[in-house]
């Protein structure tokens, strides 16, 4: 029997500013998913945040794209959002983008990754939040966890893993989709997945022959573009990713090793600038210094074989990813210190959405031919 993993996130109100998610909201999410677990919507919930954005993990039996599943995250959203709304917090609402739910959350704002799975014996997974970024904050680290065998050794090591993993990568601009192999088209998948502003990676499946089924996912990502929807900036696409680990997959150090190089993500300040991603515990999920730099927290979790969620472990919680911070800390300073100037500031093509063609717009009638 198969059981579903969904986390589906939403900022509904900054406290203060784009600072970070207010109790109050965490408490109400609570209180409604209590109440549909009690009623057996779903099977089990944790409510959390990551800077100012409210993360819903549930376990349910009802399939991804579910109605009733992204009708109880938009519900929740929308109660939420009213005690923003009293509360006077920042962007009260700023994610549901949308007046009405129409069968599915996807397109409305919120960020969605979901998996449905066979439960293996044991089923260990990592939830990753980050704020301050977007989706493509994880095509490095994704591709580092299923194809770089300099971060993973089950890669070459592990007979259930030394086939590799299929990786389909979703062009956000052009909505298609590709499925790339690794490692036979390894340089292809980095072809694109370099590029993360518009490929990104959506989904890990194993490949034929895995114990794994070949259609069921061992990563999924959230990859909703925010300013696609609005069609202007209204805050980032701050992204969330389930992973499993173990038994033929990347052990559970594997699936955080990546995070130890603090890399250059986008969406830091007004979501116009690059900067370092910082792996935090859920404490240290406070973006504040130039409203960033951008955070990524980790829980991990065993799934029993009733699909409840035995967690969280807050896996960055560890003098291990100390250097990671100190470093990300270094380069926010250096990356500081260029202000206005690129690469700091995003280019041009991603500022587009931004508030800068307002500025530019009024300095056009001041050029003249040369
Ligand atoms: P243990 O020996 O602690 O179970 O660890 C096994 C392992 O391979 C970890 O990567
Ligand atoms: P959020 O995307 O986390 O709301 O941050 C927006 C921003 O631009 C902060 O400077
Ligand atoms: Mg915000
Ligand atoms: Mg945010
Ligand atoms: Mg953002």
């Amino acid at each position: 029997e198969k059981i579903t993993i969904s986390v589906i996130k939403a900022d509904i109100g900054g406290w203060p500013g784009h600072h970070k998610v207010h109790p109050a909201l965490i408490e109400k999410a609570n209180e409604l998913l209590a109440k549909s677990k009690e009623e057996g919507t779903i099977i089990d919930f944790h409510v959390t945040y990551c800077g100012d954005d409210l993360q819903l993990i549930m376990t349910h039996k009802k399939g991804v794209d579910s109605e009733e599943i992204h009708g109880l995250a938009w519900d929740t959203f929308k109660e939420a959002t009213e005690i923003a709304k009293e509360l006077g917090l920042y962007g009260a609402g700023q994610d549901l983008l949308k007046d009405a739910f129409s069968g599915n959350i996807r397109g409305m704002g919120p960020g969605v990754a979901e998996m449905e799975i066979t439960l293996r014996r044991s089923e260990p997974i990592v939830t990753f939040h980050m704020d301050k970024t977007e989706p493509g904050a994880f095509n490095l680290p994704i591709f580092r966890m299923f194809a770089d065998p300099f971060n993973t050794a089950g890669l070459v090591i592990d007979p259930h893993m030394h086939m590799g993993f299929r990786f389909e990568v979703w062009d956000i601009m052009e909505h298609k989709r590709v499925i790339l192999n690794s490692p036979e088209e390894l340089y292809d998948l980095l072809a694109l997945i370099g590029a993360k502003s518009r490929y990104v990676i959506k989904h890990v499946f194993p490949k034929e022959g895995h114990a794994i089924p070949s259609d069921e996912p061992v990563a999924v990502i959230s990859t909703e573009k925010l300013f696609e929807i609005a069609g202007e900036y209204v805050g980032k696409d701050d992204p969330v990713a389930i992973v499993r680990a173990q038994s033929g997959l990347p052990a559970l150090g594997e699936v955080l090793e990546p995070f130890a190089f603090p890399h250059l993500v986008s969406g830091w300040m007004r979501g116009s600038h690059n900067g370092p991603i910082i792996p935090v515990p859920l404490k240290y999920a406070t973006p504040s210094r130039f409203d960033g730099p951008p955070r990524v927290i980790a829980l991990g979790w065993q799934i029993n074989k009733n699909g409840r969620l035995i967690g969280p472990v807050d896996l960055f919680d560890d003098v291990a990813f100390d250097d990671a911070r100190r470093k990300a800390l270094e380069i926010t300073d250096y990356m500081r210190r260029h202000g206005p100037f690129e690469p700091h500031r995003l280019p041009l093509e991603e500022m587009e959405y931004t508030t800068l063609p307002g500025i530019l717009e009024k300095l056009k009638d001041r050029f003249e031919e040369l």
